[in-house]
């Protein structure tokens, strides 16, 4: 969490402007993935966050956050999970539905892919509304998990997505990095 992580990372984030739509300004984190100094800082400070955490099991959201999380469970040397929007996993999976700016959407996890007692760590590149990573903490408890923390990339502020996760969140971290 220093500043010099901070900057370093935020040097490598791009903003685009009306993507996907007009109005939106993206965050698109492809400059830092091909950077490996600060892919690779990243992943450190990420691992370092299981290790304080006694993580047991990595889970990340789909799409970035496959990317980010799986060279860090490899790293922590502990498994890892993926959560995917609906009808991407082939076994039993869990649902977790949630709300869009317009309309609903829904994430999955396979139904036996956490054992109780596994320490999660949940890794996403950006906390926008709250609503992905909200359900996906439901998820992870519903699969029998336990919540060691929330991390991400980017936490958009403006959004307010760490107040609709507070509840969620009980006592586990939300760290940005
Ligand atoms: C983006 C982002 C987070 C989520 C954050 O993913 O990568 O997962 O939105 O938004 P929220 O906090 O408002 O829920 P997106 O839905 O674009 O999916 P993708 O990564 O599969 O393209």
């Amino acid at each position: 969490g220093s500043i010099e992580l901070r900057e370093l990372l935020l040097s490598r984030i791009k903003d685009v402007a009306d993507y996907p739509k007009a109005g939106v300004v993206f965050k698109d984190i492809t400059p830092l993935l091909a950077d490996a100094e600060a892919f690779g800082a990243l992943t450190d400070a990420l691992v370092d966050l299981c290790v304080r955490h006694r993580v047991t099991k990595v889970v990340g959201l789909e799409a970035r956050g496959f990317i980010l999380g799986a060279p860090v469970a490899v790293r922590a040397n502990v498994g890892f999970v993926p959560v995917r929007k609906a009808g991407k996993l082939p076994g039993a999976t869990l649902g977790q539905a949630y709300e869009l700016e317009y309309g609903t959407a829904e994430i999955e996890i396979h139904a036996d892919a956490l054992t109780p007692g596994d320490r999660v760590l949940v890794i996403d590149d950006v906390l926008a509304t709250g609503g992905t990573a909200e359900a996906s903490l439901q998820l992870v408890r519903r699969a029998g998990g336990e919540v060691a923390g929330l991390a991400v990339l980017l936490e958009l502020g403006f959004l307010n997505g760490r107040e609709r996760l507070a509840a969620e969140l009980k006592d586990a971290p939300l760290e940005a990095l």
